[in-house]
């Protein structure tokens, strides 16, 4: 911890994650504890992240954050559960005479300053990336160490989920205080290397219904919904092990399955919900019948709350599927780069895989697409230069 002048300041970066058993829907909405486990993957830093500078100082005095270079209202009942939550863990510890803790910040109010380096509220998971980054830059602030995604998950549900790397599961939990409703690696990101995910950015628009408001709605009016929890815990298990054995058929089929029934609950919500558009649609079927042609499952899609699809495929498909996106959805001559993130070669597409995808070409259908792998959990950023906050205690401008 950096510790010029007489602000305490900690940068942390954490990942955002994308769900292929997705959580919908909560049993307990103030303690955020789900109807269903749910299981992820961690995206890489390098391409999509949060970063969180925490300054401590006695001299501030009161808490304040600021959110891509916004000062937001400290008294959103989240970030304040996610504060009161880390402290009383400190506390706790500090009073157990854990060495590591660290009281001179303890009794000091805080800054937080945070940006993402992707769109908010795109469908891109940045609450997930954002809590879980405040969390473990807190921590690290207080000197806390261990299990902390309990607490994440009080800021949204899915950012327990990226207080880990690699593939990562939620367990429900049973225990009404939720204290056993926690998220677990599976396996490291280093398990399977050839795993690639193209983040198909369609509309980085503000999304319609939020996933919060959504998934309550659908609680209380899908009866598909409470099919859906008796089947997850099957389907956990499935897909824990064809992640395990590097089964990309099994593991891309239970992937775009499980998409299509959290917007299958999503329309059978009352009123329906529709996250999907026409470009998501094209996409799903684009994915069809691409695998179709192969004979064999090479790609697969997932949606969240929200039109952008996520895609799955290994690293010898992706010169292939890139060039098949950028034929079916030719980027704007005025548009920004249209592959960011790892490269891809250009290839030639063969005249049978075009007949065999029969659909006119939809010119800016598609923003851009991010190429990336599966990443670790959040970081500790050592580097004082990356500070968010100035020694002044300020948002950096
Ligand atoms: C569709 O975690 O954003 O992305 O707990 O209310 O903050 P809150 O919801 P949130 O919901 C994520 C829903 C999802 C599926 C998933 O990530 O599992």
């Amino acid at each position: 911890m950096a510790q010029d002048g007489s602000v305490a300041r900690v940068t942390c970066t954490a990942p955002v994650n994308i769900a292929v058993i997705k959580y919908w829907g909560k049993r307990n909405a103030d303690l955020i504890l789900p109807i269903n486990s749910s299981l992820s993957v961690t995206l890489h830093q390098d391409q999509l992240k949060s970063t969180t500078t925490v300054g401590a100082s006695r001299h501030f005095k009161e808490d304040r954050i600021w959110i891509n270079g916004k000062e937001e209202n400290i008294g959103n009942p989240r970030l304040q559960t996610c504060l009161r939550e880390v402290r009383r863990l400190a506390r706790k510890r500090r009073n157990s005479g854990d060495e590591n803790s660290n009281t001179l910040t303890l009794n000091s109010k805080v800054h937080i300053c945070s940006v993402n380096n992707f769109p908010t509220a795109a469908g891109l998971a940045s609450s997930a990336a954002g809590y879980a980054c405040l969390v473990y830059a807190l921590a690290k602030l207080y000197g806390l160490e261990g299990e902390l995604s309990e607490i994440a998950r009080q800021g949204s549900g899915s950012a327990c989920r990226s207080m880990y790397g690699g593939f990562v599961q939620w367990i429900m939990g049973v225990k009404e205080d939720g204290s056993d409703s926690i998220a677990q690696q599976i396996e490291p990101e280093t398990h399977w290397p050839e795993l690639r995910l193209l983040v198909l950015v369609v509309n980085a628009e503000q999304k319609v219904v939020s996933s919060t408001a959504g998934m309550q709605t659908t609680v209380k009016t899908s009866p598909l919904l409470k099919y859906r929890a008796e089947i997850v815990p099957e389907r956990m298990m499935e897909m824990s092990e064809a992640i395990k054995q590097r089964d990309f058929e099994k593991f891309a089929q239970l992937t775009m399955k499980d998409s299509n029934q959290f917007h299958a609950t999503c329309l059978d919500t009352f009123p329906p919900i529709f996250y999907l558009n026409e470009i998501s649609k094209c996409i799903i079927n684009l994915v069809h019948r691409y695998n179709s042609h192969f004979d064999e499952t090479l790609v697969a899609y997932t949606f969240d709350a929200g039109p952008n699809a996520v895609i799955f495929t290994l690293e010898q498909q992706v010169d292939t599927f890139v060039e098949v996106v950028k034929h079916y959805f030719p980027p704007e001559e005025n548009g920004e780069q249209f592959l960011k993130g790892l490269p891809a070669n250009s290839v030639p597409l063969s005249e049978p895989l075009k007949s065999s995808i029969p659909m006119d070409p939809i010119k800016g259908g598609i923003r851009y697409i991010i190429n990336t792998q599966a990443g670790p959990g959040p970081q500790l950023i050592e580097d004082i230069n990356h500070h968010l906050i100035g020694e002044d205690g300020l948002a950096k401008r």
